[in-house]
């Protein structure tokens, strides 16, 4: 076990790299499956949730390699089990978007169901809805999913939730799609850069889509996929939470190869409370000039404001003087970082399912625990600028999405380290 120590509130100032993204990557090594060459793919993030994705696609038969520290290769074998190994899918829920690429080139598809999690209630009905749409069938029992296709056809189907368009449901859908009958459109489409950047790499692997990041999709079913190689877009939400950690804590930094036009909700509520950002080609200058403001925000499917950075912007906000407001409406109930932030000093608390924070507070060092991966993410930057030392436990959960998270940092001259933790030093969940 081991946890993150941070010795807070110096300004950050430098340069912070941004990895490729946890939710490109994961989709995308799913769908090498449907391939029958080879994928290379570059710019890969060595996480802990992409290394279960290339544990599970192992075990469903894909020989798996690095090539130095952000190549993957991914090359099929002539064994192809059918069964999704459960541990592993059940440790992590973007292990779901196995299931399309399964159904489309072994005809079943077994899996454990992703269950809940502390964000809240994590249905995947849409995803069956819109696989049984092209012919596939399911059985669910016992906590997995049997789903079975003789043969897939294209159909019209309808990707909208009741919080939005769902992003690994689009995935999957566009998966089985990519090698299905005839043409499927699928409508209310996520339309995410790392849908867009799944569609990339299918299309470079000779499926046919069209309408790449609107909310219709075209996809004409193809006999066979080829392999291809593939460059994953940045972090979009890596790099959010470096320009939330140079905001809190006051600093100058530059983000190195983050993308603007990914980023356009999240730059427009940081410049509306007051954060300065220059953009040059792949890179943008962070600084805060003055004071900051409060505001009033809720997350969306993209491209709204992202709920993977509702608890960073919450930290932030903790320190901006005022009243902020902000509702989660894709996840109304990702809350599990405010217990860290209080104990670090914040005013903040759930009103009407609301986080209501009461800004300006001079936050403190704190023993605090890292419940999810985003709230992992929250309490880090809270802990930089909090007077005093921060340690956080449940580093597991950051460690998910967050590449050589304490090298970047100190990069920019931050006192941050980890730390292993012995068994009488352990602190109780
Ligand atoms: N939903 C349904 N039915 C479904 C699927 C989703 O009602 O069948 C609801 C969910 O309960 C939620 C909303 O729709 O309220 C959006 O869920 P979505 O399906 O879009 O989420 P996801 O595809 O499972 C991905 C990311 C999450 C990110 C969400 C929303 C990956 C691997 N995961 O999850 O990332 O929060 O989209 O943008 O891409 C993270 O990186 O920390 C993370 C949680």
């Amino acid at each position: 076990m081991e946890r993150i120590v941070i010795r807070g509130g110096r300004p950050l100032r430098g340069g912070l790299p941004v990895s490729g993204a946890k939710n490109a990557a994961l989709p995308i090594i799913a769908a090498s499956l449907l391939a029958r060459g080879e994928t290379t793919l570059r710019r890969v993030p060595q996480l802990q949730d992409v290394r279960t994705m290339c544990a599970i696609v192992a075990q469903m038969g894909m020989a798996v390699s690095w090539k130095g520290c952000d190549e993957l290769l991914l090359t099929p074998q002539t064994h192809q089990p059918k069964d999704a190994p459960e541990t592993l899918v059940r440790r992590m829920r973007g292990s779901v978007c196995v299931l399309g690429p399964l159904l489309a080139v072994r005809g079943r598809a077994r899996l454990a169901l992703p269950g809940g999690c502390v964000i809240g209630p994590r249905p995947i009905d849409l995803h069956l809805k819109g696989l049984q749409a092209l012919g596939a069938d399911f059985q669910v029992r016992r906590g997995s999913v049997l789903g079975r296709a003789v043969r897939l056809r294209g159909a019209r189907v309808n990707m909208r939730g009741p919080r939005g368009s769902t992003v690994l449901g689009t995935a999957n859908v566009m998966m089985a799609a990519a090698l299905a009958q005839g043409r499927t459109v699928i409508e209310h489409a996520a339309r995410e850069p790392e849908v867009q950047d799944l569609a990339h790499y299918l299309n470079a692997c000779g499926a046919c889509i069209q309408g790449i990041g609107s909310r219709t999709l075209t996809i004409d079913g193809v006999a066979e996929l080829h392999g291809s190689t593939h460059e994953l877009i940045p972090d979009r939400i890596e790099a959010g939470t470096f320009l939330v950690a140079a905001a809190i804590t006051g600093g100058r930094v530059r983000l190195e190869g983050a993308r603007r036009d990914h980023l356009i909700a999240l730059a427009e509520e940081l410049t509306g409370i007051g954060v300065k950002l220059d953009w040059q080609d792949d890179a943008v200058d962070v600084r805060v000039p003055g004071r900051l403001a409060p505001v009033r925000l809720s997350t969306e499917s993209y491209p709204g404001f992202p709920t993977d950075m509702q608890p960073q912007m919450t930290s932030l906000l903790c320190v901006a003087p005022g009243l902020s407001r902000v509702d989660d409406r894709v996840y109304p109930e990702r809350f599990t970082h405010l217990e860290g932030l209080k104990a670090m000093g914040a005013r903040v608390a759930v009103r009407d399912g609301q986080i209501a924070i009461e800004g300006g507070a001079a936050l403190h060092g704190a023993t605090v625990t890292a419940h999810d991966l985003r709230a992992g993410a929250a309490l880090v930057v809270a802990g930089l600028a909090a007077e005093g030392t921060t340690t956080i436990y449940g580093v597991e959960q950051i460690d998910r999405g967050y590449e050589n998270l304490e090298a970047k940092l100190r990069g920019t001259g931050a006192e941050v380290w980890r730390e292993s933790v012995s068994g009488a030093e352990r602190r109780p969940a």
